[in-house]
C-alpha cells in the first residue's frame, strides 16, 4: 500500500556532482565559499532543517572534498551517491536509483550550487506538493532577465505542458520569462519510472532531468508549478562574479542584523567583513576594514578598530583590538587591550585586564590576570602568571631546533628588556630579570638574575 501524499517521509537529494566550468577553476563548483562556509554547506544545512529521512548528495568532482563538507555539516544524515561522469542533471538522479527507487517517500531535489534558498520556502513547495497530490512539483520564478534558465512551457489555458532549455528553445519560447529554479519536489517512484523514459536528445546530448516532468504529464499525472517571488534566493552560483554579489548580500544582511538587531555600531558597514556566523553584543563599534570570520564571539562595549582580522576567537566585554592586529583561535577575556599589529593564535589566552601591545606575538600561550607584555615580544609555549610585566624584545626561545618547550613565569615577575628566556625554563614569582639578560636556568622567587648566562645578582627579600 502508498502511503497518502499528505504523510509520505521526505527525502533530499542535492545534485553537486558538476565542476562548473563557467567558474574557471580547479575546484569544484560546490566547494567554493560563501560566507566563509562551502556552497554545499549552505544547501544541506537548509535541508536538514525540513527533518527529512536522509539528505542523498549527489558527488563526482572532487568527490572526497565535497563528502567532507557535507559530513562536516550534517553528520549522519547524509549519504552519497556516486556520478563519475557528468552526464546531465537526469543522469545525475539516475545514479541514486538503488538508494530510493523503490521507497515510497516524497524527493526534494535541491541543486547544491543554490546557496540563499531558505527552508521556509521549501516547505511551502512540499506542502504545495502534499496539498494538490502532484507527481512533480516544480519551483518557478519569474525573471527580468531569463537567459540561461529552462523555460516554463504553458498552453493557451496557463496549463503547464514542460519545460525547455535555453539552447533548445525557438525564438518564441526564449521571451517566456517564468523560468524553473531546478528545485523540485516528486513522488519518488514516479520519478524513477520516469526517469527511464528520458533520452538525450538534445542540443547539449544530456540527460535532461526536465524531461521527466513532460514525461510525468503524459502518463496522466499532476504537474504542478508553484511560483516563488524572490529571484535572488533560487538562482545558483554560476561565475565568479555571481559569487561575490551573494558573497555582498550575504554581508550586508549579518551587518544589517547586528546594527538592527544586535546594537553593534559599524562606523562604515559597506567596509566591514563579518561572517555571518559571528556573534557581537551590544555597543561594540567595529570600524572600517575589520574582519571577523568564523564562529567568533565579541562581548559587549568592544572597540575593534581599522584592519584587525578576528578568526574563530572570543573576546569578552569591553575589549579594545588596535588597528592590524590578527587574533585566531584565541581567547581574550573583559578588559584587555591588544595592538595595535598584535598577532595572537593557537589558543592565545588573555586572562581580564592583559595587555599585549604593537608588534607583539603570542603563540599558545597564556597571560594571566593584569599581566603586560607592551612592545616587540614573541611569548610561544608560555604560562605567565598575575601582575608580570615583560619588558620590550622579550623572547621565549622555545625552539631548540627540534623540540618546543615551555617557558613558566610566575606572579609579580619583570622580566627586564630584550630578555631571552631559554625554554624550559621556569622564573619565580616576585623575581627580576636585567636588560639583555640570557635566562638558561630556572630562577627561584625573590630573585634578580642578570648577564649572559644570567647569573644569581641578589636576593629580592
Ligand atoms: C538546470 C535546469 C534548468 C534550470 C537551471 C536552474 C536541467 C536540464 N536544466 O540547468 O532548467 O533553469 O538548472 O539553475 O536540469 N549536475 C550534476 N551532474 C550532472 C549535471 C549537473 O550533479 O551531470 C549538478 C550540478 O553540479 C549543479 C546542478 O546539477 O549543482 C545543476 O546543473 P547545471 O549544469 O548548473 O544545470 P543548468 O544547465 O543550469
Ligand atoms: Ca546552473
Amino acid at each position: 500500500m502508498n502511503d497518502a501524499p499528505q504523510t509520505k517521509p521526505l527525502n533530499v537529494l542535492v545534485m553537486a556532482a558538476g565542476l562548473g566550468t563557467r567558474m574557471k577553476s580547479k575546484r569544484a563548483k560546490v566547494l567554493h565559499e560563501l560566507g566563509g562556509r562551502p556552497l554545499i554547506a549552505h544547501v544541506v544545512r537548509t535541508a536538514q532543517l525540513l527533518d527529512p529521512k536522509t539528505i542523498l548528495v549527489v558527488v563526482g568532482h572532487q568527490a572526497e572534498q565535497v563528502e567532507q563538507a557535507v559530513l562536516a555539516e550534517v553528520g549522519e544524515l547524509a549519504s552519497f551517491a556516486i556520478q563519475a561522469k557528468q552526464r546531465g542533471t537526469g543522469d545525475a538522479v539516475e545514479s541514486a536509483r538503488t538508494l530510493l527507487a523503490d521507497s515510497d517517500s516524497l524527493l526534494l531535489l535541491l541543486s547544491g550550487d543554490v546557496p540563499l534558498i531558505r527552508a521556509e520556502t521549501l516547505r511551502k513547495l512540499i506542502d504545495h506538493h502534499r496539498a494538490t497530490g502532484a507527481a512533480c512539483s516544480i519551483l518557478g520564478v519569474r525573471l527580468e532577465n531569463p537567459t540561461g534558465y529552462g523555460r516554463i512551457i504553458r498552453d493557451e489555458q496557463g496549463r503547464f505542458q514542460r519545460i525547455v532549455e535555453q539552447k533548445d528553445a525557438t525564438e518564441e519560447e526564449r521571451k517566456v520569462r517564468e523560468i524553473n529554479s531546478g528545485i523540485y519536489c516528486f513522488e519518488t517512484r514516479t520519478l524513477f519510472d520516469a526517469l527511464r523514459r528520458v533520452e538525450p536528445k538534445n542540443e547539449q546530448g544530456e540527460y535532461y532531468l526536465t524531461d521527466v516532468a513532460e514525461i510525468i504529464l503524459s502518463t496522466g499525472r499532476k504537474v504542478e508549478v508553484f511560483t516563488h517571488t524572490d529571484p535572488r534566493e533560487v538562482s545558483g552560483v554560476n561565475t565568479r562574479a555571481e559569487l561575490a554579489e551573494f558573497e555582498n548580500l550575504v554581508r550586508r544582511n549579518a551587518i544589517r542584523r547586528l546594527m538592527i538587531e544586535g546594537g553593534v555600531t559599524f562606523i562604515d558597514p559597506s567596509h566591514a567583513y563579518i561572517s555571518p556566523e559571528a556573534e557581537i553584543g551590544r555597543d561594540t563599534i567595529i570600524y572600517p576594514g575589520v574582519t571577523v570570520e568564523g564562529k567568533s564571539v565579541i562581548g559587549e562595549g568592544c572597540v575593534i578598530l581599522s584592519g584587525a582580522r578576528i578568526t574563530n576567537s572570543r573576546l569578552g566585554d569591553d575589549v579594545v583590538v588596535k588597528d592590524h592586529s590578527v587574533i585566531v583561535d584565541s581567547e581574550i577575556a573583559s578588559n584587555c587591550s591588544v595592538g595595535p599589529f598584535a598577532h595572537l593564535r593557537m589558543n592565545a589566552t588573555l586572562e581580564e585586564k592583559a595587555t599585549v601591545g604593537n608588534f607583539v606575538e603570542v603563540k599558545k600561550s597564556r597571560l594571566k590576570r593584569g599581566t603586560k607584555a607592551m612592545h616587540l615580544t614573541y611569548l610561544g609555549d608560555a604560562t605567565i602568571g598575575e601582575r608580570t610585566n615583560i619588558g620590550a624584545g622579550t623572547v621565549t626561545c622555545n625552539y631548540d631546533g627540534v623540540r618546543k618547550h615551555e617557558t613558566i613565569i610566575e606572579d609579580d615577575v619583570k622580566i627586564g628588556s630584550d630578555t631571552m628566556l631559554v625554554a624550559p625554563v621556569r622564573v619565580g614569582a616576585r623575581s627580576t630579570t636585567g636588560a639583555g639578560s640570557v635566562v638558561t636556568k630556572d630562577v627561584p622567587p625573590d630573585t634578580l638574575v642578570a648577564g649572559v648566562p644570567a647569573e644569581v645578582k641578589k636576593k629580592l627579600k
